[in-house]
């Protein structure tokens, strides 16, 4: 009995110490940027002059809505900037829309541009460090017009706009990406049929993909050489925010389902990055035809990786083109766009990261459409700690961007999905702070 009595006391004492340990331990190491992300076109307002706008007015956007005012950012953006300053973000990662600063081929417009100085401005007032994203799925119309990133010529106009940025905000900008989940943009354009230009061949994806990979390793160089140029030489980090996401075969004994999880996973979450990080961009589509391009000039373009990150699918082969379907087929918890929760997922994609291309990592985006707000404290938990677990190259984790600060117009859905800390009224445009907006502050706070 006497055994059993200090097996038992060792037990709860070990459990306990270890318990309050990992209670007491912080989740991140000094120097780790607390961050909320969100992009012009979903919270601004007003974007007449991009490919979105005319988009969305042919009917293509759930319940026949389109962005208008959208959050109405574009008048409220101070008050969004005490709401951070509120919730103790370090850092605000939000785009600079090209189709408001270049909304006629070659005209740079100087007052659209202010209201990113102002804003950066502001943001440096109250110490939260700006993230900049040039180029996040919109593009200006006439850019469009002219065939968007399937014409050559693209790569100049984004190196011209990209410049034009710097000009005003570079010297204060240390955090840059150039596209957004270009992987993710360039397929629901031409193998999903869900964005312009609306294929789903995958035939066509080849020039754009080439295109916006020249793109991107052009403006890498350019932001870098402008900082250069400055006498403070402050280091400047560049990359891409990739579209990082867990593909599982619905029919585990299917071949062909194996396959094709396979094979999008590669798609979505490495060959964007394989070609910025050896110059060598490899897309295999699911039928015979493979993309291979040597891309020299795009090699060891990037300084860290940016992650976004949001679920888990199941992938079935279909015989006809696109041949996949993806889904959350076997009912699985999840949030309310039926997006699998699955935080686990978060450190498998990190440490493969990790591991395949040295370079540190920012996870620049991870959020919930929850319209209650009874998911979003346990998602955010349940992906900090994940994060936080990762003991290979811990530190070499940057920061983490919530997304998002706002709730906001979410493409092709709409304004229903609500990913917001911060609630909006859409009639008034009220903000109003939900209980997670309070957790994630408190997390924030305590690094806890
Ligand atoms: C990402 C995208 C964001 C936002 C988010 C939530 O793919 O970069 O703009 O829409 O998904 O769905």
């Amino acid at each position: 009995m006497k055994y059993v009595i200090a097996l038992l006391l060792f037990l709860t004492t070990t459990l306990g110490y270890s318990f309050s340990d990992q209670m007491n331990e912080p989740l991140f190491d000094k120097g780790f940027e607390w961050c909320v992300a969100t992009s012009a076109h979903q919270i601004e307002g007003n974007n007449f002059h991009s490919d979105w706008w005319a988009f969305e007015q042919e009917g293509h956007i759930k319940n026949n809505e389109t962005s208008g005012l959208a959050t109405n950012h574009i008048e409220l953006w101070q008050e969004d900037i005490a709401l951070m300053k509120e919730l103790g973000v370090t850092t605000y990662r939000f785009s600079v829309e090209w189709a408001k600063i270049e909304p006629k081929k070659g005209e740079f417009n100087e007052e659209a541009m202010m209201f990113y100085v102002n804003l950066v401005n502001e943001l440096e007032k109250n110490n939260i460090k700006p993230f900049v994203t040039l180029h996040h799925f919109t593009l200006p119309n006439w850019l469009r017009l002219d065939g968007g990133w399937a014409n050559k010529e693209s790569i100049e106009r984004f190196e011209l706009f990209a410049d034009f940025v710097y000009k005003h905000i570079g010297d204060k900008v240390n955090y840059w990406i150039t596209t957004n989940e270009p992987m993710l943009y360039l397929l629901g354009g031409y193998a999903f049929a869900e964005v312009p230009p609306m294929k789903n061949t995958w035939a066509d994806i080849g020039a754009p993909l080439v295109n916006l990979v020249k793109a991107h390793a052009a403006v890498y160089k350019l932001l870098h050489h402008n900082r250069n140029q400055e006498e403070s030489r402050t280091p400047i980090h560049v990359g891409i925010a990739n579209h990082f996401r867990i593909f599982k075969a619905h029919r585990a004994i299917n071949p062909l389902d194996q396959v094709a999880a396979f094979y999008a996973q590669r798609a979505l979450n490495n060959s964007f990055l394989d070609a910025i990080n050896d110059g060598e961009l490899v897309l295999y589509f699911p039928t015979m035809i493979n993309l291979r391009v040597h891309i020299p000039e795009a090699k060891g373009t990037q300084d860290f990786v940016g992650v976004n990150y949001y679920k888990r699918d199941e992938v079935k082969f279909i015989k006809k083109a696109p041949f996949l379907e993806i889904g959350n087929f076997s009912n699985k918890e999840a949030s309310d766009l039926n997006w699998e929760i699955y935080s686990k997922g978060l450190k498998k994609v990190v440490e493969k990261t990790l591991k395949k291309y040295d370079v540190p990592i920012f996870i620049t985006e991870n959020g919930i459409a929850d319209k209650s707000d009874s998911k979003r404290p346990d998602f955010i938990a349940s992906h900090l700690k994940v994060l936080s677990n990762i003991k290979r190259g811990k530190s070499r984790i940057l920061g983490y961007c919530h997304w998002s600060l706002l709730d906001n117009f979410e493409w092709r859905e709409g304004f229903d999905p609500r990913f917001g800390l911060v609630e909006i009224d859409y009639e008034t445009f009220e903000r109003k702070p939900r209980d997670s907006f309070y957790y994630y502050k408190s997390i924030i706070r305590k690094n806890k």
